[in-house]
């Protein structure tokens, strides 16, 4: 247990991405801090915004009419100065000069490598949110945000479905994720895709597609959806469909849905899920409970130490990857 009778003020932002969730977060943060006479005071543009002492106080009706809302108000970045250990002096630094005790970071995995080094190296109490699209942050079973951006890929690849049939063509959806496979097998079973695939710098699996492709065809399928998870390199179906057509004679059409997948108003389960981390990560403060991280572990929200999430885990449920193969026939 940490020295918790210190925690007076707590500093709250968002980093990397953002991700539809994020605002049910502060809300439920800033709400639960002045309940128990916290001061809450939110920090712009992510660890740029507190290099640069971009404080802001946040009262009761700051976070009002923000639980529907995608994105963030506190708005986010990415800070690769946060990367360098001056980076890390000087928000220390800042934050002293503002009475600021406690931090509660929403992000990804690297924003959880920040905030853990910045604990070591200064003591600050911290307390992480997983908050990213891509649902590869270890140790939790969700990250904020996955199932609003699933829902909008599904949206979009319903709509392209229409298309695909209407033409009897062949679409290569791309989905983002970087190097996770979350996003892509939950949008592949939930739209019948016939191909879920993850290409890697070494393999694709270019027989196997067309494989696919040529199979439904004779069962009389008149159109084909492949979902590529975005992997190594944004823009990859470009690749797979020039070597379809050169390879297999196989003509086919490329959406790359990029950032429409990130916006939005937030699903239920991402409002809900961040309501009850924003409420559990300042109880952690106030119960000296940090450095730590709230996750999802056997469908339930609870604390960890923050050590077990600082891997990027880019193996998502073998399992799911086996259901997408086997439904896609
Ligand atoms: O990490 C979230 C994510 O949306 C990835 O899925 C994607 O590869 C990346 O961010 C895109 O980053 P940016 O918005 O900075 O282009």
């Amino acid at each position: 247990m940490a020295d918790k009778s210190k925690i007076k003020t707590v500093g709250l932002l968002c980093s990397g991405g953002d991700s539809s969730g994020m605002n049910s977060a502060i809300r439920a943060i800033v709400r639960t801090g002045i309940i128990n006479n916290l001061k809450m005071v939110g920090i712009k543009k992510g660890y740029a915004g507190l290099l640069k002492s971009k404080f802001v106080d946040m009262d009761v009706s700051s976070v009002g009419n923000i639980i529907q809302r995608g994105g963030t108000i506190l708005q986010t970045s990415r800070c690769p100065e946060f990367l360098k250990p001056e980076g890390r002096k000087l928000a220390f630094d800042n934050l002293k000069k503002n009475n600021i005790d406690a931090l509660i970071v929403i992000g990804g995995d690297g924003s959880f490598n920040g905030a853990n080094l910045f604990n070591l190296e200064t003591g600050m109490p911290v307390v992480g949110i997983p908050g990213t699209i891509d649902n590869d942050i270890s140790g939790t079973e969700y990250t904020i945000g996955f199932d609003t951006a699933v829902s909008n890929a599904v949206e979009a690849v319903d709509k392209i479905r229409d298309t695909a049939s209407s033409h009897e063509r062949t679409f290569i959806v791309e989905v983002m994720g970087r190097s996770s496979q979350a996003i892509a097998i939950h949008v592949g079973v939930c739209t019948g895709a016939e191909n879920v695939i993850f290409p890697t710098e070494t393999k694709i699996p270019y027989q196997e597609i067309a494989d696919n492709i040529q199979r439904g065809i004779k069962r009389g399928k008149n159109s084909s959806i492949l979902i590529a998870a975005e992997g190594y390199k944004s823009g990859i179906s470009y690749d797979i469909q020039t070597t379809l057509k050169e390879m297999f004679h196989i003509d086919s059409h490329v959406c790359i849905l990029g950032h429409l997948q990130r916006g939005g108003s937030p699903t239920p389960k991402d409002r809900f899920v961040a309501s009850e981390m924003g409420y559990l990560a300042v109880k952690a403060l106030m119960n000296g409970e940090f450095p730590t991280a709230t996750v999802v572990l056997n469908g339930k929200v609870q604390l960890t130490p923050l050590k077990n999430c600082l891997t990027k885990s880019n193996e998502y449920r073998p399992d799911l990857i086996e259901l997408a193969k086997a439904l896609s026939i």
